[in-house]
């Protein structure tokens, strides 16, 4: 935070009395807006600890917990399917600054829950797009709030909610300037706020997963002009460190290695931390053999300059898109009586890597082993990864046929076969030609919600899901044999390339963030179903770009006209015998791959499930867990949400999967919804206790966060819409007087 002559505390003790008298006149009249900070930065504060330093509300008085206000946006769409905001509000003196699903920005006061104002960036359009939250800043009077709405940075004044007209051009910057390519011809959206360091809003990206992505520079604009300050090159260029572990023209076309789940800062050192995900194309490496630094890295830079100053990579030549989902959390940790700094990384494979702050060495020991080799044409997959020694994986990483679900005899033995037919050697198998194992899988692990610190005692707090994927690649023909794709097979095509990502290959989407698109035509007409593709809306991108012409071919196969299932549940993997789109594809690339060889995981981001739709694994699907960062060892770990339908008599709950993290604050407590029972939960931070919960009207879509608001205590989080507030809502709870 840009700390001000006011904020000073001598300036403070100087000015008390007055201030006092003046609060309690005005108290009397409007109430008084302390200066409140505690959860002023994504994630709490700078150090993403997602702590909250407050125990008014704490494990003796949870009985009296009640909801004190509920705020609408209002905002949806009509028609739109209920939204769902990933933002984690934050509070500065009494008023919360959020995003709505359908990515308005709103001001609420935060004791009373009433709105102040709002800010639409896509001028009453449809809106959309993933906003995890809102970025505040402050010199003197000068109070701004700093947010991504599609590809443009805003900045609005904190109070009006008007844009700084002085910023960029007339309040807004385009994110699209300064990347690799034509500005003109991309579009990059970041989808985490970015952080303040002195008068820089240093902020990541979110790039496209597939051939022909933007690298994800990390850049630092100037937060009173807009002005771009300095760019970390994510893919090297020449000269740069790191560029030897690319082929040597990559910097020209490769892309990815970026940092879409947030920042951290160290302030008093000048350093910002931030994770990046998987070099594009996730699946397949040919034209990018090498290490590809800085993929798959926990990174430290210098704030002011955005000089390297040391990485960590915890993937090699990522080939399972096991993206660094989170911001690091900025931790302390005692060692033979010492207290180190140190960072503390999550990541969806299940490890939690321990690093030296100012070093980036491991802080218990990690081994490189050799790792199973690829048998797919052009492929070399790195030899080695990393295994952390400790703290020992918070997620399953490895599963037999043991593991497999049993819900009825029939869908076991279909596991089974399935099973047996797939290339499985653990950890870090390379996807396959005849589909390979992937777990925990894209979706397991810790994800965007990343973990809780609590710095009194140095445990950490995060949510671990499992879900097994199946990674299936097909060649795509260069030769252009398109013409003999039916609409169906053209529509599933298109499918399979821009749609998957979200709505996943079996089309049971991931609820309640991506919907299901089985028996669309139950629900819409074809007319608004190409309306919906071409516009997007809610966090659906709009697709109007890549319809021309193949609109017919989409809906033939949303609307399954030829009677065929995608689901690889049933072993139904067709052959891409040609592939117009990725042809498009490939014709722009051919001049910068420096291989013709492309091939595609026709099963990406699918959740393996048995016949009837249920995990194809064992429970726990998820868990919670306290890991002591002083020893490595685990505190506890238990299921979080439940599937009741599918919790067997005798058992514990199931855990249910779900990217929303955790919050743990000095009550004594751990706060966590995001599951599909729609139950926000708190814990006992000591034994893992189920405590209190709270049934939402729609499922908790964010990171809670918690504040205070005239001296009391409050609790806030976002959720998901149901039919009476579709846009979705934010509940926010404190004790009864
Ligand atoms: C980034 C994730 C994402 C991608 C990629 C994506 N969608 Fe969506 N889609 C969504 C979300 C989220 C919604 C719900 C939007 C809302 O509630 O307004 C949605 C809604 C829809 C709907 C309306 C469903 C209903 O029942 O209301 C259709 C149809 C659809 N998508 C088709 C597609 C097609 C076809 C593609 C590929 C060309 C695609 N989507 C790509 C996220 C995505």
């Amino acid at each position: 935070m840009h700390r001000t002559g006011a904020d000073h505390p001598l300036y403070l003790a100087k000015y008390k009395k007055a201030v006092l008298s003046f609060c309690l006149l005005f108290i009397l009249n409007f109430g008084c807006r302390q200066k409140e900070r505690s959860w002023s930065i994504y994630k709490a504060d700078a150090s993403s600890t997602s702590y909250s330093p407050y125990s008014d509300i704490n494990t003796n008085n949870l009985g009296k917990l009640r909801l004190a206000w509920t705020f609408n946006p209002d905002d949806a769409t009509e028609g739109a399917r209920f939204g769902a905001s990933e933002s984690n509000p934050i509070v500065i003196d009494g008023i919360m600054y959020t995003a709505s699903a359908r990515h308005r920005i709103y001001a609420i006061d935060a004791g009373t829950g009433r709105q102040r104002w709002s800010f639409d960036p896509f001028h009453d359009g449809r809106g959309g797009g993933v906003c995890r939250g809102v970025t505040y800043w402050e010199d003197g009077a000068d109070k701004r709030i700093l947010f991504t709405g599609g590809d443009q940075l805003f900045a609005l004044n904190a109070e009006t909610g008007k844009l700084i007209l002085q910023f960029g051009d007339s309040g807004r910057v385009s994110m699209n300037i300064g990347m690799r390519d034509d500005p003109k011809l991309i579009s990059v959206k970041p989808t985490s706020p970015g952080i303040i360091f002195r008068d820089l809003l240093i902020i990541g990206n979110e790039v496209s997963e597939l051939y022909g992505a933007q690298p994800g520079y990390i850049r630092a604009y100037n937060v009173r002009t807009g002005k771009l300050v300095w760019t970390f090159h994510t893919v090297p260029k020449p000269g740069e460190p790191g560029y030897e572990t690319w082929p040597k023209d990559a910097w020209k076309y490769a892309g990815g290695a970026n940092d879409w789940g947030g920042l951290s800062l160290d302030e008093k050192r000048g350093m910002v931390f931030l994770a990046t995900g998987s070099p594009s194309y996730d699946f397949y490496g040919a034209d990018r053999a090498g290490q590809n630094l800085f993929g798959n890295c926990v990174i430290a830079l210098d704030a002011l300059t955005g000089k390297y100053i040391w990485h960590f990579q915890t993937i090699h030549h990522d080939l399972w898109d096991y993206d660094l989902p989170a911001p690091p959390n900025l931790v302390t940790i005692l060692r033979d009586g010492k207290k180190i700094d140190a960072i503390a990384q999550t990541s969806k494979i299940g490890f939690l890597y321990v690093l030296n702050r100012e070093t980036g060495e491991p802080m218990f020991p990690v081994e490189e082993r050799p790792v199973p080799a690829s048998d797919v044409p052009g492929e070399q997959p790195w030899p080695t990864q990393p295994f952390p020694q400790r703290p020992k994986p918070y997620s399953r990483q490895r599963i037999t046929e043991d593991d497999l679900s049993d819900f009825s005899p029939a869908s076991h033995d279909s596991l089974l076969k399935t099973f047996r037919t797939l290339r499985y050697e653990g950890l870090f198998t390379p996807p396959s030609l005849k589909g390979s194992l992937n777990f925990p899988g894209t979706i397991g692990g810790s994800e965007w919600g990343g973990a809780a610190y609590d710095p009194a005692t140095g445990i950490l707090y995060l949510k671990s899901n499992e879900s097994p994927e199946i990674n299936v690649l097909k060649k795509l023909d260069t030769t252009g044999i398109a013409t003999h794709l039916s609409g169906f097979d053209l529509g599933r095509q298109t499918y399979r390339i821009y749609c998957a990502g979200c709505h996943k290959m079996d089309r049971y989407g991931d609820e309640p963030l991506y919907p299901s698109l089985v028996d669309l035509k139950k629900r819409m007409s074809e007319t608004d179903a190409i309306q919906k593709i071409r516009d997007g809306g809610g966090k659906m991108p709009a697709f109007g770009g890549i319809l021309n012409g193949k609109e017919k071919a989409l809906t033939d196969f949303l609307f399954d006209r030829q009677g065929q299932s995608l689901s690889i549940r049933k072993g139904d993997v067709s052959e891409i015998e040609a592939n117009s789109l990725s042809n498009t594809l490939s014709a722009q690339e051919k001049s910068k791959a420096d291989t013709a060889a492309r091939y595609l995981n026709v099963s990406a981001y699918g959740i393996w499930r048995d016949p009837d739709g249920n995990p194809a694994i064992r429970p726990p699907w998820a868990v919670l867990n306290a890991i002591n960062l002083n020893t490595g060892e685990y505190e506890w770990q238990v299921p979080v949400g439940n599937i009741p339908e599918l919790r067997k008599p005798g058992e514990p709950e199931t855990g249910s999967t779900g990217s929303p993290g955790p919050m743990v604050t000095a009550g004594g407590l751990v706060w966590i919804a995001g599951s599909r029972d729609r139950s926000l939960r708190a814990f006992s931070k000591t034994n893992g206790k189920l405590l209190w919960t709270f049934i939402l009207p729609g499922i908790g879509s964010s990171i809670p966060c918690s504040y205070k608001y005239r001296g009391k205590q409050y609790i806030a989080i976002s959720v998901a819409g149901n039919k009476d507030t579709p846009a979705g809502s934010i509940l926010a709870f404190a004790l009864s007087d």
